[in-house]
């Protein structure tokens, strides 16, 4: 079944973390951003440490900042499956064997007009690819069509090599296109506004999840 990772950005008080504990959700999703890579400023170190004694699910951080490094020597003791870095930021593949040398799953990211086929070497090293289907940087924005293309090429070619490497896509994931996305490939949806502003999160959940 596809997995649903519950982006916070937008909505984090203690109410909203209870409620969101509460569900089968698989992960939080946890966007960094570094007013560099992406012009927002959101999540800092101190305010992830300060709430992820109160998550109770695993963490799917999303790096969107240029210095990865930094976040990654800093992030390593929470409760973290995945920390995903953006393709457009990777200067040095040893990341990637640097993120699993702490025992975390390692995605690469890509942005809406980064081309599908330029991450197809790497492949092999990766646990996850997400697929971003909207810009980088805020929430709440219009899904992005055109990326269930990248989607089906990428399941195409992981199929072909027989990788493991899971899909996951972010950004606008709704009621409307979830299933759309699940049926060109993706294995992981992540969602924020559309599950936050609903009154019954794990409803809503459910709905992305058929
Ligand atoms: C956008 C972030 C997303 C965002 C998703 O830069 O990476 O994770 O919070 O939120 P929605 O579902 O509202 O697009
Ligand atoms: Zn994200």
């Amino acid at each position: 079944m596809v997995k649903i990772a519950v982006s916070i950005l937008s909505k984090n008080d203690d109410e909203t973390i209870a409620k969101l504990n509460n569900t089968n959700l698989d992960y939080y999703h946890i966007d960094i951003m570094d007013g560099i890579f992406v012009k927002e400023i959101y999540f800092p170190l101190s305010k992830i440490k300060e709430i992820s004694h109160k998550l109770h699910h695993k963490l799917d951080v999303h790096l969107m900042v240029q210095d990865y490094d930094y976040y990654i020597n800093n992030l390593h003791d929470l409760n973290i499956e995945y920390i995903t870095i953006h393709y457009e930021t990777l200067n040095n593949i040893d990341v990637i064997k640097k993120i699993k040398s702490k025992g975390i799953k390692c995605g690469l990211s890509i942005k809406p007009n980064t081309d599908i086929k330029d991450i197809f070497p790497l492949l092999d090293n990766l646990d996850l690819v997400l697929i971003m289907s909207v810009e980088p940087g805020y929430g709440g924005q219009e899904f992005i069509i055109s990326s269930l293309d990248k989607v089906r090429l990428l399941k195409e070619e992981i199929n072909k090599r027989n990788l493991k490497t899971i899909i996951s896509i972010d950004g606008g994931i709704n009621n409307v296109n979830a299933a759309s996305c699940i049926e060109a490939g993706c294995d992981m949806l992540v969602s924020g506004s559309y599950i936050i502003k609903q009154d019954d999160y794990q409803k809503a959940i459910d709905i992305l999840r058929k």
